[in-house]
């Protein structure tokens, strides 16, 4: 079922049946305008994504006031094709939950305002999510009801790999979650999406670089692994980036297909080796057994295939959301909301938005940087 142009819809009414609470969700932190209806046990009933690479892609990049433009326009169609999978639309929704923050304020305001009108209209409670909360517990939707997902179990930890961010975090349950560590500087995939860019790929590059490193040979081409070694949890991905730039403008002639393939090859590889040497890394020092790789990057072959062989020589147990489910969605968001309205949990009309998230619950490790770090300022 398509309204318009770029927008993905997934119906299901078989779950319907069994639903308790049903909660709206709205995202629209980004460059996806999406509304989805989810049960409080992660039954997908409906999924709307209108994506907007399309409008941005001239610019190599998201256009944040166009970003805000385009929700505007979409927010309302797209929120009435995820309720029309209800037989009786908005009056089926017991809670309505929408994205928060991180993300680009503009476009954040137009869902929660939208998000704000429904809950007002129709007495709803409203809860604002955490997009990276709503990530990291994308793994519990279930949109095939004759064929469940295996979902983990609590602990686990998380490796969440997207276009805005890149950590590691311990998931004890979906109010306790601890990041172990996260990026200095690029996220996975605007290292990706810088890499295409200087390759002359075009935006979004992540499936583009994914694609032609199938074909080439990584060891052709030496670049940085940076901060590599299980050592440190945390990531950086700007040194790799600038070694790819020094490698492109030291060509003399223009760069051919094949050679191209194999400088994405190489590149591929040694971001996909970092994530899944501390996602490793992580397990062990947690004792957890269980890893869950999400975010849009999970998307990546050749980290699914290297992440596939490293967990089970190390019998780490493996877990990636369907592809729908890595991707920016609002389904992610209302499983993520009705976990709080279950709780009993209401923000009520005052709710704001938040351009940078807080970080998730404090690590010894980071507790012993920070410490480290206040030490040597300077003192007056
Ligand atoms: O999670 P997501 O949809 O949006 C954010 O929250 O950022 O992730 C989008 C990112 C983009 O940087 C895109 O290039 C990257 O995920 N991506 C990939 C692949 N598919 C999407 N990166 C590497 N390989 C892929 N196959
Ligand atoms: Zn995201």
């Amino acid at each position: 079922m398509f309204a318009f142009p770029g927008v993905r819809c997934h119906i299901s009414l078989a779950f319907a049946k069994e639903c308790v609470l049903i909660v709206l969700g709205i995202e629209s932190s980004c460059d996806e305008t999406a509304a989805a209806v989810v049960a409080a046990d992660g039954s997908v009933l409906a999924d709307v994504v209108s994506s907007q690479v399309a409008l941005h892609a001239p610019y190599g990049g998201v256009v944040p006031e166009l970003a805000a433009r385009c929700h505007m326009d979409n927010i309302v169609p797209v929120i009435e094709q995820a309720l029309a999978a209800l037989p009786n639309g908005l009056a089926g929704i017991d809670g309505v939950a929408v994205t928060q923050g991180p993300g680009l304020v503009g476009a954040l305001l137009v869902g929660v305002q939208a998000a704000k009108s429904i809950a007002f209209a129709r007495s709803l409670p409203i809860v604002g999510v955490n997009h990276l909360i709503g990530h990291l517990l994308a793994i519990f939707l279930q949109r095939k009801p004759a064929n469940p997902s295996p979902v983990p179990s609590f602990p686990f930890i998380a490796l969440l790999v997207s276009g805005g961010h890149t950590a590691l975090y311990e998931v004890r349950s979906a109010f306790d979650i601890e990041q172990l560590g996260q990026t200095r500087d690029d996220a996975a995939g605007e290292a990706f999406d810088k890499a295409a860019k200087l390759l002359g790929l075009g935006y979004p590059g992540g499936p583009r670089v994914d694609r032609l490193a199938g074909s080439g040979d990584p060891s052709r081409v030496v670049l940085p692994r940076p901060l590599a070694g299980r050592k440190q949890l945390e990531f950086s991905f700007s040194g790799l980036k600038t070694a790819l730039a020094q490698h492109v403008t030291a060509q003399t002639s223009p760069l051919t297909e094949p050679q191209i393939a194999d400088i994405c090859a190489a590149f591929q590889h040694n971001v996909v080796s970092v994530l899944v040497d501390k996602a490793l890394a992580a397990c062990e020092r947690r004792g957890v057994r269980r890893l869950v790789v999400t975010g849009g990057v999970a998307a990546n072959r050749g980290l699914r295939a290297r992440a596939a062989s490293a967990c089970a020589s190390a019998q780490v147990e493996l877990f990636f959301p369907e592809f729908a489910s890595c991707t920016d969605n609002a389904a992610m968001i209302a499983y993520a909301g009705a976990q709080r309205l279950l709780a009993g949990e209401n923000d009520g009309l005052g709710l704001s938005v938040f351009s940078r998230s807080p970080i998730l619950g404090v690590s010894a490790e980071q507790a012993a940087m920070r410490r480290y770090k206040s030490s040597r300022l300077p003192r007056v």
